[in-house]
């Protein structure tokens, strides 16, 4: 039932989300770029990761770096050029891994020449591409939608004496998706990345495609907390996540079907059982909607077991699941649960059931940077500065060694590297067997060894106010894993079945290579997996 040869790539290995901004610069100006992930593809390969996926490299204005396109087909020169990605897309195919970039089919750049040309006129063929709306009487605009990057989600334009709707920067138009047009460009752009052969796309913002066709008002948020961003202070209940959005989603795997063992990664952020909705009516929506839980909830065992039993529970039969513990917009595993349990994280990210989605920097424990509010790029941290809102902490430079600049660059880079690079970097970490790196290796090496990790069946044993502990299993191969999520000494002992195995890898290397029978002391921050006999 397990046989690994039944399950596609996607489903089997582990993704690995590269930001290039920050990953390796080649060209010494201090932003990286496609050479630069070229050059680090041996140690890509030497982590064991098959499956990169490359944050938004197409022309752009970067006022949200990357994520307001001007040219959906072009590649920005800070990146390199069509030739560098076409190399670097050959060469990670010939090493047998897999490329997934970054499609933002929301809203464009207002620099795009849809744009340009839907607000030179009412009457412009293109002005129904975006979302154009009266004002109302008091020349106040048509609703209360909220912008996720601050203040009105409309942007009066003075020109055709209209606002346009956008769900982030006004430098970011929102597309208007119910226009059949919007919907063959983007398919058209979606074919042109797919016959240069990537492997896939994880798309963004994917729940707020459409909107609702009689703009309504959003309901206020009774649960806002004043500490969030004030997009907040509404629940999106008219802007996001409207019916009609699983049509368009429909459309983008029928048209990715066409081509062999393409993936398409919904970036959503829903309550599990809407979330689930996108995987679409009999598995023809998303291949995998990301499931961020692990990123937002808190840090107690018991809420994370009820939340992975629930995840399981409301999958729809058939499809994939799905974990992810960092991404560039969020705080780094190692600043959120502290830089004593992301060893336990990154045990339980990588042994749960379902495709393991891994931040770059992370493998090395790389924290948040304190940026100075003078050094601060992020539209989201210049916009509410009182919040702490800026994503650029999450976003540092990748620390390769101890050369000045991480070895990242050879200038000073765009964001500033961490002051602690000298001490966690990738050169200085690969010598040390007790290192945060090696120990992702050793856990991402058995994983992709072991089908009864990456494949196998997920059944929850217990969990407390200390502890998770789950089976994993597949043709008779059963795996362990105990997770102490917290600071303290913790005592395990099965009330329903008997466990008995050696620790095969461990967040203490000591332990490694034990033999365990009945009941389990682990110490505070400790995990183990343990193969069952
Ligand atoms: C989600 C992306 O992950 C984020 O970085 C970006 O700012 C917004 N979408 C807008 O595209």
């Amino acid at each position: 039932m397990n046989n690994t040869n039944n399950y596609l790539w996607w489903q089997k290995n582990i993704i690995y989300q590269i930001y290039p901004r920050s990953f390796q610069d080649s060209n010494g100006d201090g932003v990286g770029d496609l050479r630069g992930i070229r050059q680090r593809l041996d140690y890509l390969e030497w982590l064991g990761v098959e499956v990169i996926w490359i944050s938004p490299i197409f022309q752009s204005p970067m006022a949200d770096f990357g994520y307001d396109i001007s040219d959906y087909r072009g590649i920005h020169p800070l990146f390199g050029s069509m030739d560098d990605f076409e190399e670097l897309l050959s060469e990670v195919h010939q090493r047998g891994m897999k490329l997934l970039l970054d499609l933002v089919p929301n809203h464009t750049s207002d620099q795009h020449p849809w744009f340009l040309e839907a607000k030179s006129s009412r009457d412009n063929p293109k002005r129904d591409w975006y979302i154009w709306h009266d004002a109302r009487e008091d020349g106040s605009p048509p609703n209360n939608w909220l912008s996720v990057f601050g203040g009105s989600g409309w942007e009066w334009d003075t020109t055709t004496q209209q606002y346009y709707y956008h769900a982030f920067l006004k430098e970011q138009p929102d597309l208007n998706w119910r226009n059949p047009d919007v919907q063959q460009a983007m398919l058209d752009v979606m074919r042109f990345w797919l016959d240069k052969g990537v492997d896939g796309f994880r798309v963004d913002v994917m729940w707020h495609m459409i909107k609702d066709q009689q703009f309504r008002d959003n309901p206020q948020n009774p649960d806002y907390d004043p500490r969030e961003i004030t997009f907040r202070q509404l629940v999106p209940t008219y802007s996001t996540d409207q019916p009609e959005v699983h049509d368009i989603v429909r459309m983008m795997r029928q048209l990715t079907d066409q081509y062999s063992e393409r993936v398409i990664i919904g970036e959503i952020y829903l309550p599990v059982q809407r979330l689930v909705i996108y995987y679409g009516q009999d598995n023809q929506g998303a291949h995998l909607p990301f499931n961020f839980q692990l990123l937002t909830l808190p840090w107690d065992p018991e809420r994370i077991a009820a939340t992975i039993d629930e995840y399981e529970g409301v999958l729809p039969a058939n499809s994939w699941p799905n974990w992810v513990l960092s991404n560039h917009d969020k705080i780094r595993i190692a600043s959120r649960v502290g830089i004593e349990q992301a060893k336990v994280a990154a045990m339980l990210l990588l042994t749960l059931r379902g495709t393991p989605t891994l931040y770059y920097g992370d493998e090395l424990g790389m924290r948040d940077v304190p940026i100075p509010q003078e050094e601060v790029h992020d539209p989201q941290g210049l916009n509410m500065p009182d919040l702490n809102a800026s994503r650029d902490p999450a976003r540092t430079p990748m620390q390769w060694d101890h050369s000045p600049y991480a070895g990242f660059s050879e200038v000073r880079p765009w964001l500033r590297v961490a002051h602690n690079y000298q001490r966690v970097n990738v050169l200085h970490q690969r010598d040390d067997p007790f290192s945060m790196l090696n120990y992702y290796r050793k856990l991402i090496q058995l994983r992709q060894k072991e089908p009864a990790l990456h494949v196998g069946n997920y059944i929850p044993v217990h969990a407390n106010h200390q502890i998770i502990s789950y089976i994993r299993q597949s043709e008779g191969v059963r795996f362990f894993i105990l997770l102490n999520l917290t600071h303290r000494p913790c005592y395990f002992k099965s009330e329903h079945e008997e466990i008995r195995g050696k620790v095969v890898l461990a967040t203490e290397i000591e332990r490694e290579g034990t033999y365990l029978t009945g009941s389990i002391e682990l110490g505070g921050d400790e995990g183990i997996i343990v193969k069952l006999d």
